[in-house]
């Protein structure tokens, strides 16, 4: 089973991602989680990509869709596509180089979405919190290590974020509906274990 996470920034495609990749023994790929990785290595790619994160826009197409084709000619087994297609032109890409089943959308009302990336916490273990349910603790719960926050985790660049999912990615929605491929979750107020509830539910049908 080969899917894509669809979700504005902050609609929780990173924590569904973990627990899908353990229930259903997918490979996750983040491209966000590339590019930091990039950023924080010093390479090329990271000294590119930066400026554009940092600004909240896309990094340019031909540099992402190598990544992708990169990482997906290397594997044999179902994989998880997080944060990319990001744009039309990305998914009309894909579509050259694999076979998408489904696309997996999570539906967040926006007001939700500038607190919760705002009060964001991660740790280079992978773990991600919000300060709401840290009681003031600064250290991981898992590891140990200090928590930090990302750098694009700020109310200018998220706005900026935002202003582009709505713009690029979200026309994806019909991209992906118009191919019978689409399921949303309308994840309300849900807490992340309801989300994936719900998730499960589709996966589970849709697998059978
Ligand atoms: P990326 O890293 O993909 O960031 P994003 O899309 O902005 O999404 P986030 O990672 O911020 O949010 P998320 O949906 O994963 O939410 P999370 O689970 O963490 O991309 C970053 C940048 O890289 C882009 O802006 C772009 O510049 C570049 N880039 C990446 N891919 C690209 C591409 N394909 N093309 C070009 N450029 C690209 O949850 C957020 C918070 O909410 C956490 O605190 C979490 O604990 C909390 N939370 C989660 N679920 C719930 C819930 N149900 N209830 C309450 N709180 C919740
Ligand atoms: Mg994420």
């Amino acid at each position: 089973m080969n899917i894509i996470l669809l979700g504005a920034p902050g609609a929780g495609k990173g924590t569904q991602a973990a627990k899908i990749a353990e229930k259903y023994s997918l490979l996750h790929i983040s491209t966000g989680d590339i590019f930091r990785a990039n950023i924080k290595g010093g390479t090329e790619i990271g000294k590119l990509a930066k400026s554009y994160i940092d600004a909240g826009k896309l990094v340019p197409d031909e540099v992402t869709c190598e990544i992708v084709k990169g990482r997906l000619t290397e594997i044999n087994d179902g994989f998880m596509l997080d944060g990319f297609p990001r744009n039309l032109f990305q998914a009309q890409e894909l579509d050259k180089f694999a076979k998408i089943d489904l696309c997996l959308n999570l539906d967040v009302d926006d007001r939700l979405l500038l607190d919760r990336i705002c009060g964001r916490r991660m740790c280079v273990c992978g773990a991600s919190y919000h300060v709401s349910s840290l009681g003031g603790k600064t250290a991981c719960e898992k590891c140990g290590k200090e928590l930090y926050q990302r750098e694009d985790d700020n109310p200018q660049t998220v706005g900026a974020r935002l202003e582009t999912y709505n713009k690029q990615t979200s026309p994806l929605i019909s991209y992906y509906g118009k191919q019978n491929k689409l399921a949303t979750v309308d994840c309300g107020t849900m807490s992340p274990d309801e989300v994936f509830g719900c998730v499960v539910k589709v996966l589970d049908k849709f697998i059978k």
